[in-house]
């Protein structure tokens, strides 16, 4: 069974009022720079797609698609769907994710990315669950950091499901994280 959503953790209004503040950030910090940005599917669509409407940059832009929780909710090592084709040699690399968690698939994409010989290596994250932290990875650029709470909507899933939330919500469900 589908647990319910219990709660609005952030609202609409405050994730499109923190994706135009991160633009204007990265807009200014990558002037005049050859920006990439990567987007790591499923989970960073939306985040991604709204966050690149707001740049004031030329940037190019690239998908990858990692998984390490299937239809679970525990992690059973990360998986590379889809890896990264194009040349990043001596760009400057954005990575924009969805939320950071354990830290494993960020730790596996930045091995990925920096493979390719970029000039820079940065991260932007909409989510920080520092709690469930395992790996020391770093985030450039965060939207919100947030308890150790089972979160769905904008992207993020329970099952594949509820991604299509506009909003991110708390899920109804003991023991889930
Ligand atoms: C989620 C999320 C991040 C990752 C974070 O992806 O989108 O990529 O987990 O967790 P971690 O820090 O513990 O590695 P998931 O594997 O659920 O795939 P999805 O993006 O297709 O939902």
């Amino acid at each position: 069974m589908i647990p319910t959503v219990q709660s609005v953790l952030i609202s609409e209004s405050q994730i499109e009022k923190r994706v135009h503040e991160l633009g204007q950030q990265i807009s200014k910090d990558y002037d005049d720079s050859d920006l990439v940005l990567v987007c790591v599917l499923k989970g960073a669509i939306m985040f991604f797609a709204d966050l690149i409407r707001t740049l004031a940059v030329p940037a190019r832009y690239e998908f990858v698609q990692l998984a390490s929780y299937h239809n679970d909710t525990k992690s059973s090592g990360v998986q590379m769907i889809q890896g990264l084709y194009q040349d990043l040699f001596r760009a400057d690399v954005l990575i924009v994710e969805d939320i950071v968690d354990t830290g494993m698939t960020l730790e596996l994409l930045l091995n990925h990315v920096g493979s390719f010989e970029p000039t820079s290596i940065k991260v932007c994250s909409l989510l920080d669950k520092p709690d469930r932290r395992e790996v020391p990875v770093s985030i450039d650029y965060l939207g919100f950091e947030i308890p150790n709470t089972f979160v769905v909507g904008y992207g993020l899933d329970y099952a594949q499901h509820y991604r299509n939330l506009p909003y991110i919500g708390v899920l109804d469900g003991e023991g889930l994280r």
